[in-house]
């Protein structure tokens, strides 16, 4: 059986993939230092898979530690790549932060790969690349702009460190660039889980809904957009994760074309947020409470992907809908409301 290496694992994307990897037959392990994540989400990941995933409570960031999980699992064929900070008005705040997380531990990393021959990489990156792109919907050879970020520029620069990487190594990557994760698994036994106030559209709809935030406010309604608000691609976490198990396949069926491929993974439809409040308003059957509020700095105004090639070439066809991603991850916090207690112990162990 293919093992593979999931940094992030405990994390929102890292845990749906890992359920997604499993369910393909694949070995899992984890690796993640609960910085912003929870332990007790593999739990979950158990309850769902059966199968019990085993995380290294290691920083990245620390090169001894990281090289002694490859030294004690000799067989990983294949990495995906998920560790990182990814608040954007935090890396505003705290840039050299954003910097010496995002990339050394991405460093770190690509040493092991050339150290232990790691055949296959798979790179979590972000649509946050293409800054306020010139053209929507983005492809993947839309240039970038300047980062909206330090965060932004931690994804730039990470592509271009793996990039660089591969011709200096036989590792054949894939790198992944994500539209706005979105919602939850369907079972509502995990999903995603902000520390603190969410800065994300999505979780701060469903935690005014359920009434943890008084009013959510829309950043900015007079936009140059069909209805004033910003235009996003929110795309659905299970639809994210399957995409990671079709890229590992592409690679290791040796079908891909070049050493390093660049995919855009978004649902290819551009929404407002006032659209999508109207979305999750419809599936719940529930008013939310927002205002028209001030613009947030550093968001663009509109970004959307074109996805053909990610269809065409992954074979990747993106199942949920926009009520699909509002209906699970209203699901989700209506269970983390239900269950305060499960989630608010530390100790990794579901009561
Ligand atoms: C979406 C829209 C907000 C909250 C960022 C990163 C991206 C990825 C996803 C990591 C914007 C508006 C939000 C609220 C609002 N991160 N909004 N009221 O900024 O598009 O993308 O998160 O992988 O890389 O750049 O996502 O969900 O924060 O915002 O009006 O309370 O919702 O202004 O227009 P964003 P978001």
């Amino acid at each position: 059986m293919s093992k593979i290496l999931v940094t992030g694992g405990c994390g929102y994307i890292g845990s749906h993939t890992i359920i997604d990897l499993v369910e393909n037959g694949y070995e899992v392990i984890s690796v993640d230092n609960n910085s912003r994540s929870n332990q007790v989400i593999l739990k979950g990941v158990e309850q769902i898979t059966g199968q019990k995933i085993k995380n290294y409570k290691v920083d990245l960031c620390d090169f001894d530690d990281t090289y002694a999980i490859f030294q004690e699992n000799t067989d990983i064929e294949g990495i995906i790549h998920f560790a990182a900070y990814k608040a954007v008005g935090e890396s505003v705040e705290k840039p050299l932060m954003y910097f010496e997380n995002n990339l050394v531990s991405l460093i770190n990393l690509l040493k092991c790969v050339k150290e232990f021959n790691i055949p296959y990489f798979v790179f979590s990156s972000s649509c946050t690349v293409y800054g306020n792109a010139d053209e929507i919907p983005v492809t993947e050879k839309t240039p970038p702009k300047p980062a909206e970020s330090p965060y932004g520029y931690t994804k730039q620069m990470s592509e271009q460190i793996v990039n660089e990487f591969t011709k200096s190594s036989g590792m054949q990557c894939i790198i992944l660039r994500y539209f706005n994760p979105a919602g939850a698994h369907p079972s509502a036994i995990i999903g995603e889980m902000p520390l603190g106030k969410p800065q994300n559209l999505v979780p701060g709809i469903t935690q005014t809904a359920i009434g943890r935030i008084e009013k959510m406010s829309v950043h900015g309604s007079d936009y140059p957009t069909r209805d004033g608000s910003c235009i996003r691609d929110y795309i659905h976490v299970c639809d994210l994760a399957h995409a990671h198990t079709l890229a590992l396949k592409y690679l290791k069926d040796g079908s891909n074309a070049d050493q390093c491929e660049v995919f855009n993974l978004g649902s290819g439809n551009g929404v407002s947020v006032l659209e999508a409040i109207q979305s999750f308003e419809k599936v719940s059957g529930q008013k939310l409470n927002y205002e028209l509020g001030p613009r947030r700095p550093g968001d663009v105004v509109a970004i959307y992907a074109n996805n053909d090639l990610a269809r065409s070439v992954l074979g990747w066809d993106p199942a949920y809908t926009l009520d699909d991603i509002m209906s699970t991850a209203w699901k989700w916090e209506q269970r983390l409301k239900a269950d305060e207690t499960v989630f608010s112990n530390q100790s990794g162990e579901l009561n």
